[in-house]
């Protein structure tokens, strides 16, 4: 039997994002999301599915977090919904939104678990999508007073903030390949919204900074493992622009001041620049980088594939989990090795990593979901080395703590590892949830 043991202090936590979990759309003065909206389109997402109820957390956080208790989670990240709070994406603020959040941030650390909240997973006020919503530059400011709200209503018990999750995504699938909201195709609008994510990123580091105190924040970014299908000189070329699209372009402007030398080559005069002043607030400086990591990507120089990045995938043979993504636990250390090389940030967290499987509850609704559990391990294991080699990854947010809505795949794809019958909305840990709460006692992976 081996026995991998964590640093001291190692955070262990459960990832969950607002949308994805709560419900009460139109509950206790909360406006309307992109998201409420973009459910509402036919086609857009599996089954018709919407996020009105989805895991009824808004209703039910006591009871989550007893279960987060019960794991023994030392940290839990979940994202705050904007337009609870600011029902119309600017003014008037809805303190019963504030409220929600507060009693939750109390709960948990009644609980003994830190709280961590994201400020911006995907669900941005359906009011700002008319005025261009984060194609629009002024979107950045009415994010950074959003972020002011969260701050002054929350700081004296969260230390530690997360401004976007996955910049990319919202750029890239929400307004070039247009399967997120709001469904856009159009890779212009993609480099204007990651140009407006930068500055509201910077914005709201900005506030934090100025209301001074100790609080920590950061952002996070989905890291693929991008490897050339083949050894050729174009392939690892169109790898290169691939890396630079997918991982480098929020963290080089964020830690260099500039847009990824690739980005540049590719999009040339359609990348937007800032101002000096604009610049200098992007780089402000942030207390660590959440890395989201899932899969590797395979490509191949795609002349005529129709992407301004001359890029193809290409199939690995690889295992798939119920996304159809490879699994490729190395991948874990790869980009968080890369991560620290390339920018030097004094803390990683792994802020989302997980899987979605086929599970086959029994009647009680217990799941043996061992292809899962086997998945969070081996990318520990990883991780475990990532960190003796010197990688200063200070925490693990397991993505996801609750079955819940998965986007554009609605209900149909569980991430979680405790079930949610959507039926009766009862909660029942699964086999995952038990091995991790082990893994969490002891500090420490143990294998045979
Ligand atoms: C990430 C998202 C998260 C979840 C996982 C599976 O891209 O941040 O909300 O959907 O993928």
């Amino acid at each position: 039997m081996a026995e991998k043991t964590f640093p001291e202090h190692f955070l262990w936590g459960a990832a969950t994002a607002s949308y994805q979990i709560e419900g009460a759309w139109n509950e206790d003065g909360k406006g309307p999301s992109i998201w409420d909206e973009f459910s509402r389109e036919p086609g857009r997402v599996a089954n018709g599915d919407t996020g009105d109820v989805a895991c009824d957390h808004y209703h039910r956080y006591q009871e989550d977090v007893q279960l987060m208790k019960r794991l023994g989670l030392k940290t839990y990240r979940f994202s705050i919904g904007w337009p609870r709070l600011i029902p119309q994406g600017s003014g008037a603020v809805n303190q019963a939104g504030v409220d929600f959040y507060s009693r939750l941030v109390d709960e948990l650390l009644a609980a003994g678990i830190q709280p961590v909240p994201t400020l911006y997973h995907w669900d941005m006020p359906a009011a700002l999508e008319p005025g261009g919503g984060w194609r629009n530059l002024e979107t950045a400011d009415r994010f950074a007073e959003y972020a002011e709200l969260c701050f002054r209503s929350l700081g004296d018990r969260v230390n530690t903030w997360i401004t976007l999750n996955e910049p990319w995504v919202v750029a890239h699938i929400g307004h070039v390949s247009g399967e997120h909201a709001p469904g856009h195709t159009n890779w212009d609008e993609g480099l204007q919204v990651g140009h407006t994510l930068l500055l509201a990123h910077g914005k709201a580091v900005e506030r934090l900074r100025a209301l001074g105190g100790e609080s920590r924040i950061g952002i996070t970014v989905n890291l693929t493992c991008i490897h050339p299908a083949s050894d050729s000189e174009a392939d690892r070329a169109a790898a290169a622009r691939g890396i630079a699209y997918n991982n480098e372009w929020f963290l080089t402007p964020i830690f260099e001041g500039e847009y990824p030398p690739l980005m540049r080559e590719v999009f040339q005069d359609r990348l937007p620049d800032f101002t000096a002043e604009q610049w200098k607030t992007v780089q402000s400086p942030t207390d660590f980088v959440g890395v989201n990591y899932y899969t590797r990507q395979m490509v191949c120089d795609g002349p005529s594939s129709g992407s301004p990045l001359g890029i193809d995938s290409v199939p690995s043979d690889g295992p798939k989990t119920a996304m159809g993504w490879e699994i490729y636990p190395p991948g874990i250390r790869e980009v968080t090795s890369w991560t620290y090389e390339k920018y030097g940030p004094t803390a990683i967290y792994i802020t989302e990593n997980g899987a979605a499987f086929e599970d086959e509850p029994d009647a009680s609704g217990r799941v043996e979901d061992e292809q899962r559990r086997r998945f969070v391990e081996a990318h520990l294991l990883e991780l475990h080395a990532a960190i003796a080699s010197g990688v200063p990854i200070k925490g693990y947010f397991l993505w996801s703590l609750l079955d819940n809505f998965e986007w554009a795949k609605g209900y149909d794809k569980r991430f979680g590892i405790v079930r949610v019958n959507y039926d009766t909305l009862q909660r029942t840990p699964k086999r995952t949830a038990d091995w991790y709460a082990g893994v969490i006692a002891a500090n420490a992976v143990k294998t045979d």
